[in-house]
């Protein structure tokens, strides 16, 4: 059976679509029963069958020939699943996706090979573990309805740090610095910025870097509220970082007034939207730790939500790209520019992550430009 590449990609599809389901658990909170569900569908339908599918079939294609057309059909169907999931996103890529016009300034890798990595025989079987093979660059993005009182504004994002044993203190200090040699108008951090309570107090000073023109801002993500949200939010601030939870401040460049506006955790903050709708200002920029957020911007007409939360997939795979995308939307939502409407999603595919392993992902410092589309 070990030696059968049919049973191997029986249990790479069986894992996707427990992946996928799972990615949904929790997603939807305020839907549990939903999830319950799809899991229990998940265990009657797939993983007790498969059980016995494991006894009536030796996995040759010659023998499947032979199968019962009950796990014909369950066989199938996995397959199926899986490969209409793969369709799905696709055709999304391919027709669906609208364009986000975007121009890189510069990327460039300053760490890579400066802290060992660990799971480095990945590289053996093609996976160099890029955990700190940080990408660094400057993109302007074009943005509809965007005031050209505000065209040019820079801000430089950093996203899902979950500083801890392996986001350690020397790496966080280069990604620090790194930041700051951008020169941002604006910081914004989209969250995940710790993973244990135990590393809120020792992240003290090591983000007090980050000063820009208008400021620092910050919304917290599901890890931080999990770990310590009141303790994280206290050294941010100590730290001159103002975490936004549902609420709006106002930057103003003359007259004209920009609202950043931050919403809690969309799993585990507080849920109040009416702050976020109630903000009056031409330019607006949503802060949403999770992608998922995407419709508050649409209905409170921001022009740009920033997210953070699936790191880009984290662990991704050539041609497949990520399994692991926790967003309502999956691998769609994994990392990058997406426009629906009027406005403009970009996902960060941030710094860390459980374990530490990125594969064909890099952490990203990235700064962006916005731009009034056609200036
Ligand atoms: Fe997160």
């Amino acid at each position: 059976m070990i030696g059968r590449p049919l049973f191997w990609l029986y249990l790479f599809l069986q894992f996707h679509i427990f992946i996928y389901l799972t990615n949904r658990i929790g997603i939807r909170q305020h839907k549990r029963i939903n999830e319950i569900l799809w899991l229990i569908l998940f265990l009657a339908g797939q993983l007790i069958p498969s059980f016995f599918l494991i006894r009536a079939w030796d996995f040759t294609p010659t023998a499947w020939v032979h199968l019962n057309p009950g796990w014909k059909f369950l066989t199938s169907g996995v397959f199926l699943w899986v490969f209409t999931l793969y369709m799905d996103h696709g055709f999304w890529l391919l027709f669906r996706k609208k364009p986000v016009k975007t121009r890189v300034l510069f990327k460039r890798y300053p760490l890579t090979h400066v802290f060992p990595a660990p799971f480095s025989f990945l590289r053996f079987i093609g996976f160099e573990n890029q955990i700190y093979d940080l990408e660094v660059s400057e993109v302007e993005v074009f943005l509809l309805n965007w005031p050209k009182a505000w065209d040019g504004l820079s801000l430089v994002q950093i996203s899902d740090l979950h500083y801890g044993l392996y986001i350690h203190d020397d790496y966080l200090k280069a990604i620090v610095a790194e930041a700051k040699n951008l020169k941002p108008d604006l910081f914004v951090l989209t969250g995940d910025f710790i993973s244990f309570k135990k590393d809120v107090p020792r992240m003290r000073t090591l983000l007090k870097g980050l000063r820009a023109p208008l400021g620092s801002y910050a919304v917290l993500g599901n890890h931080d509220l999990w770990a310590d949200g009141p303790g994280l939010q206290k050294v941010l601030a100590d730290d001159g970082i103002r975490v936004l939870r549902n609420e709006v401040v106002y930057l103003l460049r003359g007259k004209e007034k920009l609202a950043l506006m931050g919403v809690d955790d969309i799993w585990l903050g507080k849920r109040n939207d009416q702050p976020i709708l109630a903000a009056k200002a031409e330019a607006k920029i949503l802060l949403a730790h999770q992608p998922d957020h995407f419709y508050l911007a649409k209905k409170s007409g921001a022009q740009l939500q920033l997210s953070g939360h699936c790191h880009g997939g984290q662990i991704c795979f050539p041609i497949l790209g990520p399994l692991v995308v926790p967003a309502d939307e999956g691998r769609k939502y994994a990392g990058g520019f997406i426009r629906e409407k009027e406005s403009t999603l970009f996902i960060h595919r941030g710094i860390g992550g459980y374990p530490p392993l990125r594969t064909y992902c890099r952490p990203q410092v990235v700064k962006l430009v916005l731009k009034s589309i056609g200036g």
